[in-house]
Formats: structure tokens, sequence, C-alpha cells
């Protein structure tokens, strides 16, 4: 081997995702397996230019695939974005020993490791952790399967009262400036539109929706709405429903940060406990900066120049089942 790996670091970095802890853990058994030692960093990149640093062994893993959020903290870090703050990281990477990361997160951790593994010519493997599943060459992110089941158990009960006193109800509903969640926990929740970036105009989606609901036979109706789909939220998106339906009675829910917690799913955990092994095997196979995906249930291997900078796309037949299953 070109480059002998013998300790490895790992963080979580940016927003949480369930499913993050069910990594680390994968990541630190896997790498012990192989006889490396693992060090664990504490809140993300600003851990790694503060020195938050411990080792672990594997009873630190212990107890934890079933628990949401991170063990290891997180933090969105301004100063990693600097030069001078990846060159703190990477003092505290030789004062530690650390000779690979690993980088568990979204696109803007993806951004540092990358930067990171090229200025200071390291191996960083990215895992994809994050509730919006944005990024390209994954099928599935780390945390998206949670969130999509607590996104449309919160729908179903807010049907029930939709349905009582027929209105229609807006709910908010996170992914930065993807629509995965929206668009799939309106598809699971049966609700009758939803408002994502990806697709038509705001108006014209909204033209749908309650065409949908209200008009055709049903008199009630339920609609998410992206969180950065309209400037505003939903609170505009009312707005715009009372200016032009002065009759309909709407109201308004914004669903936030409970989308992001919770005990990850089953599907969240075997993820993350596949896609922690395979950062280690990645490792012994020299890979440098990539970030593990899966496509077809088969784990690969993503430049995480690709991952970051190409865009995917919701799935035109998901947007179209939508509109034809809420008639
Ligand atoms: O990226 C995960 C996410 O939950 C997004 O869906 C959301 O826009 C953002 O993080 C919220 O970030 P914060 O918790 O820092 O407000």
């Amino acid at each position: 081997m070109a480059y002998q790996i013998k300790t490895i670091g790992v963080l979580t970095s940016g927003g949480d995702a369930p499913g993050m802890n069910a990594a680390i853990r994968a990541v630190t058994r896997a790498a012990l397996s192989n006889n490396m030692q693992v060090k664990g960093i504490y809140r993300g990149y600003k851990g790694l230019i503060d020195g938050e640093v411990a080792s672990f062994t594997s009873e630190n893993v212990s107890g934890i695939i079933q628990r949401g959020g991170t063990i290891l903290k997180t933090a969105r870090c301004d100063e990693f974005r600097t030069p001078e703050g990846r060159k703190k990281a990477y003092e505290t990477v030789v004062k530690e020993g650390i000779d690979a990361l690993i980088t568990i997160g979204g696109d803007g951790t993806f951004t540092g490791a990358r930067l990171f593994s090229q200025e200071f010519d390291m191996p960083v493997i990215g895992l994809p952790g994050t509730i919006d599943n944005d990024l390209w060459g994954t099928d599935a992110t780390i945390g998206y399967d949670t969130s999509l089941n607590t996104i449309m158990s919160c729908v179903d009960k807010i049907r029930d009262t939709a349905t009582s006193h027929e209105r229609i109800f807006l709910v908010e509903v996170m992914g930065r400036d993807a629509g995965f969640l929206t668009l799939n926990a309106a598809i699971a929740s049966g609700s009758e539109a939803a408002v994502i970036p990806e697709r038509a105009t705001v108006l014209e989606q909204l033209e749908v929706a309650i065409g949908h609901g209200i008009r055709k036979s049903k008199n009630s109706s339920i609609v998410l709405v992206q969180e950065h789909a309209v400037e505003g939220g939903v609170a505009a998106v009312e707005r715009i429903i009372k200016e032009n339906n002065p009759h309909y009675e709407v109201r308004s829910t914004i669903l936030g940060h409970l989308q992001r917690g919770g005990a990850p799913t089953a599907q969240d955990r075997i993820l993350a406990s596949r896609m922690g092994y395979a950062a280690i095997q990645a490792l012994l196979e020299e890979q440098r900066s990539v970030m593990i995906g899966i496509q077809k249930n088969e784990i690969c291997y993503v430049p995480l120049s690709k991952a970051i900078h190409e865009k995917k796309d919701v799935k035109q037949d998901s947007w179209q089942a939508l509109q034809i299953l809420a008639i």
C-alpha cells in the first residue's frame, strides 16, 4: 500500500441526521477490526481546529445504533472555510497522528473535506449523512428514510383534523434546496400536492393542489410546502391562497427540527452500517477523496467533486404519480 493508514479520525458535521450514530459505530468497529486506531473528533471541523479529539475503542460506540442525533456532536464551522482554519485543523491531524479522515455530513461537509484532502494530500472519505437526500451519486442518504417516516406520521395526524374541519392545511417541510423529502412525504401521506423548488411555479402548483382537493369532491386538502420553494415559506403561501380564495379556511404547520430527531429506522441503521463498513474498505483500497454512495442497493464510490457539484433531480414519475393519485 502506498500510504499505510494506522489511525483514522471520524467526525460528523453540518445538520445532524438519524443514523449518524450507526455510521460512527460501523466506521469505528470496521477500523478496529483492521487494526487501525480510531480518534473521535467532537463538534465537526470546529473540534478538529480546536483539538477536541478522543481515542475510541469498541465500547465508545456501544448502545448507540438506535439513538438519533450524533454522539460526536456537530457544528457548522465558518473557520474551516478559510485556509487558515484548515491549516489549524491540519495541525491537530498531525498532533493526533491521524492518517485519514472519515467525514459524515452533507454537501457543506464534503466541500470542506475535498479542499482539506487536496491541500494536505490526505485520504478523506465522505459518508452522506443528511435528511435532505440531496447528494448526487447516491439513491439515499443516512437519515432521509427516518425523516420521511417522521413527516409522514405527522401529516397522518394533521389529516384527522383537516378532514374534521374541512380545511386546507399547509405543512412546511425541510430540505434546504431540494424537494425529495417534500415530494416523497406527500406521496406517502396521500397529500393533495407538493410545492417544491424543482418544479413549476408556486401559483401553478397551488392551482393544481386546490383543484385536486376542494374542487374535486374532497372537502379538505393537505399541501406540503418545501421550506425554500417560496420566499416567506408557508405564511406566504397561506396569503396567496386566501387572496385568491377568501372562502377557504387555511391553516399552516411548520414541522421544523422534529424532522431531524428520533430513532433511526431499520433502513437508515442498515444503510449507515453498510456505508460505515464500506468507508474503511475504501481506505484499504486506497481511495482518497470519495463519498460512499448506494445505487440500486449496491455500495459505490463517488468522487466528492461530483457528489457536491452535480445536481440530483427528483424523479419525474414520482412527480406525475403524485398529481394523478391525488385526484
Ligand atoms: O441540511 C439539513 C437541514 O435540516 C435542512 O433541511 C435545513 O434547511 C437546515 O438543515 C436547517 O439548519 P439549521 O438546523 O442549522 O437551522
